[in-house]
C-alpha cells in the first residue's frame, strides 16, 4: 500500500533534532561484527529497513545478532572465513550497499548464496561487483544485464587481485576488500577518485591490516592482507550526514529558521554537500568538533540563508553522490545558475535520480535542464511554484528532497509514496514536523 504525503509551506524551523545513525557505517558495523571473533556492541545503529535487512542476512549467514535497545545491538561473530551457507535466499530489500558488500563477503566462502531485493534493487547493475569477484574465483548466475535475483557460488580457492575501479564506487571497493579478507596474500583496489572510506577505517579498527598509499597521479592503492584475526569491538555510529542534509537544507530555505543537528558525521569523504552549500552562501556553523569511534563528528547549527548559484565540479561527486537531489532543491531557491558536473552515477541509484530530480524540479516550476551528465538549475532567488505530485519510484532521497521543496515553495508539494523513506530515515516526518514543518497525509 502506498503512503502519499504532502508538504506545505512552513513559517519557520527551529529547535534541535537527532537524525538517525549513518547508513553506510551501520551496514558495516553489522557485517564486521559478524566476522569478528567474540562479542561486538553497536550503539546508534540506524534501524531503517535497509540495515535491518543486513542484520537478518548476517543472522542467516550464521552470526548471532541481537537488538538490545533503541540503536543498541550485540553481535557474536563467526571469525573470518566462518560464515555458513544461508538456507534461504537473502532479500536485501532496497539496499545496494547491503547486496554488494554481502556479495564480497560470501564470494570467498565455499557455498552458494541466492540474492534478491525489491523492484528498485532488482533493476540495479551488479556486474560492477560480479566482474571483479569472478576474477577472485566466485561464480555468478544473474538475470540479464547482471541484475538480481542472482546466485553466487563462492570459491574455496580464492585468488588475490589488484583491481582498478572503473567507476568511483565505495560499494565496489568494499566488496573486493571484504572478499580479500578470506583470501591468501594481498588484495588491492586502486581508486582514481577517493570514495567514502568507512570500510578501511572500521576494518582497521577490528584488527585487519589495511594500507592506503597515495599514488603520484592522485589515485590511491588500498590493500587488505588476507586472514586477519578480527576481534569484537564497540562501534559508535555517528548521525548520518546524508540524512542531516534534509533538515539542514530545509532550514536554509525556510525563512526565519535556526536549527541544531547534534553529532553529525563529518568524514571529509562525505561532506561535499556542506562544502558546496558554504560556497553558495549558506550559514552553517560547526560546533564541538570531535572524534567518536574513529570518525569525525560535529554539531551543526543551520540558519536561513540567501543562496547563490555556483558550479559544482565533477571531482566532488564521490563525496556527495547521495546529496545531489537535495542540492538541486537548494539550487532551485538560489539566485543564479547552479551547474552540477559529472553525475553519471546518479542514474544507477535507488532510481534514476538524475531524471527524477530534473523532472521533479520542472514539475515544480523550476527552470532546469540536462547537458549530458551535467544537471543545470536556474534559480531566480525566489521560491519556486511547487504545486506538483512527485513519483517517488521507491527512492527515499527523492521523496525527502521534494518534501523539503514543499516546505518553502509557493504551493504545497506532494509525493505519491513516502514508504521508502524508512529505508534510511525512519521518523523523518515527525522529526521535521517537530522543527516546524507541515507534512501530512493529503
Ligand atoms: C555507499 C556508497 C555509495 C552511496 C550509497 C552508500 C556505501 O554508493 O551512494 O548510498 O555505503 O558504500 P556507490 O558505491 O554505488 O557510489
Amino acid at each position: 500500500m502506498s503512503r502519499p504525503l504532502i508538504s506545505r509551506r512552513a513559517d519557520s524551523l527551529s529547535g534541535s533534532a537527532k537524525v538517525p545513525g549513518d547508513k553506510s557505517i551501520s551496514h558495516r558495523a553489522l557485517m564486521f561484527g559478524a566476522l569478528a571473533v567474540g562479542e561486538s556492541r553497536v550503539e546508534g545503529l540506524l534501524e531503517g529497513d535497509d540495515v535491518l535487512r543486513t542484520a537478518a542476512a548476517m543472522r542467516a549467514l550464521g552470526a548471532e545478532v541481537e537488538r538490545l535497545d533503541d540503536g543498541s545491538w550485540r553481535l557474536w561473530g563467526r571469525g573470518v572465513g566462518g560464515l555458513r551457507e544461508p538456507d534461504d535466499l537473502l532479500d536485501l530489500g532496497n539496499s545496494g550497499t547491503g547486496a554488494r558488500l554481502m556479495m564480497g563477503l560470501v564470494a570467498t566462502h565455499p557455498f552458494t548464496t541466492f540474492f534478491t531485493g525489491d523492484a528498485s534493487l532488482r533493476s540495479r547493475p551488479m556486474k560492477r561487483v560480479s566482474e571483479p569477484l569472478s576474477r577472485m574465483g566466485a561464480r555468478f548466475v544473474t538475470r540479464e544485464g547482471g541484475r538480481l535475483p542472482a546466485a553466487l557460488v563462492g570459491t574455496d580457492k580464492p585468488v588475490p587481485i589488484t583491481y582498478e575501479l572503473p567507476v568511483a564506487s565505495a560499494q565496489v571497493k568494499s566488496a573486493i576488500l571484504l572478499a580479500g579478507l578470506n583470501t591468501p596474500g594481498e588484495t588491492t583496489v586502486i581508486e582514481r577518485e577517493a570514495t567514502r572510506d568507512h570500510t578501511e577505517l572500521m576494518l582497521r579498527n577490528f584488527g585487519a591490516t589495511v594500507t592506503v598509499e597515495p599514488r603520484e597521479d592522485g589515485a590511491r592503492r588500498i590493500t587488505v592482507t588476507g586472514f586477519p584475526e578480527l576481534t569484537g569491538r564497540h562501534v559508535v555510529v555517528p548521525a548520518d550526514p546524508s540524512s542531516a542534509a534534509f533538515p539542514a537544507v530545509a532550514a536554509l530555505l525556510v525563512p526565519r529558521s535556526e536549527i541544531r543537528l547534534a553529532g553529525i558525521g563529518m568524514n571529509p569523504l562525505r561532506t561535499g554537500l556542506f562544502r558546496t552549500l558554504a560556497e553558495m552562501g549558506a550559514d552553517i556553523g560547526y560546533e564541538n568538533p570531535r572524534t567518536e569511534g574513529g570518525e569525525q563528528v560535529a554539531d551543526l547549527v543551520v540558519r536561513s540563508s540567501v543562496l547563490s548559484g555556483i558550479d559544482v565540479p565533477a571531482e566532488r561527486a564521490p563525496s556527495m553522490i547521495d546529496e545531489y537531489p537535495i542540492l538541486a532543491v537548494a539550487a532551485a531557491f538560489a539566485g543564479g545558475t547552479t551547474r552540477m558536473f559529472g553525475l553519471s552515477e546518479l542514474r544507477v541509484k535507488e532510481s534514476d535520480r538524475f531524471a527524477a530530480t530534473l523532472l521533479g524540479l520542472q514539475a515544480c516550476g523550476v527552470k532546469a535542464e540536462a547537458e549530458g551528465d551535467t544537471l543545470i538549475v536556474h534559480g531566480t532567488g525566489r521560491p519556486p511554484a511547487g504545486g506538483a505530485t512527485i513519483a517517488v519510484d521507491l527512492d527515499h532521497r527523492i521523496a525527502m528532497s521534494f518534501l523539503v521543496l514543499g516546505m518553502a515553495s509557493a504551493e504545497p508539494v506532494a509525493v505519491d509514496d513516502a514508504e521508502a523513506v524508512d529505508t534510511s530515515f525512519p521518523g523523518f516526518v515527525d522529526l521535521m514536523n517537530g522543527l516546524g514543518a507541515r507534512i501530512s497525509t493529503p
